[in-house]
């Protein structure tokens, strides 16, 4: 069996991008429709400055309210210090550590340089009580800077995994990444990490997501990230679409030949509360 693994971060990377205040009743209830699709994880919240991102206030009270499907682990992004112990205390079974490839989108997202950050983040690694996941931002393109090299790609995650991350997401956070940048990066960072500790994130402005993934697949990574109803984006990236569609990467992969273990009758449920949400109905 071809077995890959879809990571839904919709009710995160998705809502944090949305305009308007959404209640936390309605990103509950969006986390609870997407518990019953058969997803392993499911990014639920963000433990970071709500100053930097208002969407994303609430997190805890989402955290207490969602109701906990079986073998689902609920996911949450934390910053600093102060957001695992947030996100601890909210009870997220696992935490992920967001660093950047690009040294001007590093300080326009969490206002440290690349080197400071993963200076933060090793704190946060050193006491974090639940498995830490690692993203790194750019991996192709800077929405400041343009082509992101390879080899910064490469350095951040070989720091990330340095500091006991189980997984490393790579995230093309703009969406444009070609997939012979992706090809390129790739080839690169598989040379320091093992593709099975690795994820793919592909934002899709471009159109593109889905041919990446392909890319990605030929490079041995077998997980996902990927929104429900391709929600969202990153406030400081401006320009950049929602993430793969969550639903569009099942058929993709199924029609590859990989079973994603989802049941994507049971997506529509979600699909229509995200669509709800992203036309502030
Ligand atoms: P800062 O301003 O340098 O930090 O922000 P600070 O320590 O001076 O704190 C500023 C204020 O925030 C203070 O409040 C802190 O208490 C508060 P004040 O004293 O002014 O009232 N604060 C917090 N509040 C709640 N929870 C916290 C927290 N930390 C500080 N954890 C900081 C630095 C990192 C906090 C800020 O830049 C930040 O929160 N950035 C997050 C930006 C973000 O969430 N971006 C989107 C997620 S990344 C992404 O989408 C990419 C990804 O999808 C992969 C991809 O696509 O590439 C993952
Ligand atoms: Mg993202």
């Amino acid at each position: 069996m071809n077995a890959v693994e879809i990571v839904e971060v919709g009710p995160r990377d998705g809502l944090q991008n949305e305009p308007q205040t959404i209640p936390v009743e309605e990103k509950i209830a969006l986390v609870d429709a997407l518990g019953a699709v058969g997803f392993k994880r499911i990014e639920a919240a963000s433990f970071v400055s709500p100053k930097w991102v208002p969407q994303m206030a609430g997190s805890a009270e989402v955290m207490a309210g969602i109701t906990r499907a079986p073998g689902v682990r609920y996911m949450a992004l934390t910053p600093n210090l102060r957001g695992l112990a947030d996100a601890e205390a909210a009870g997220a079974d696992e935490v992920a550590i967001f660093a950047s490839a690009s040294e001007t989108f590093s300080h326009k997202n969490i206002n440290a340089s690349i080197h400071d950050s993963l200076a933060r983040y090793a704190e946060v690694a050193a006491v974090a009580r639940v498995p830490v996941r690692g993203y790194i931002s750019c991996v192709t393109d800077c929405p400041y800077e343009g082509a992101v090299a390879p080899g910064a790609v490469a350095r951040v995650a070989e720091a990330l995994f340095a500091m006991r991350c189980y997984e490393v997401s790579l995230g093309d956070t703009l969406g444009r990444g070609t997939p012979e940048a992706v090809d390129a990066m790739l080839s690169l960072v598989c040379g320091v990490a093992a593709p099975e500790t690795l994820a793919g994130h592909f934002h899709d402005t471009s159109g593109r997501a889905l041919e990446n993934v392909g890319v990605a697949l030929s490079h041995e990574l077998r997980v996902f990230d990927a929104s429900v109803a391709g929600l969202g984006g990153c406030p400081y990236a401006p320009g950049a679409a929602g993430n793969v569609n969550t639903r569009a990467l099942a058929q993709y992969l199924a029609a590859a030949g990989y079973d994603h273990g989802l049941d994507l009758d049971r997506l529509a449920e979600a699909e229509t509360l995200a669509r709800a949400m992203r036309e502030g109905a």
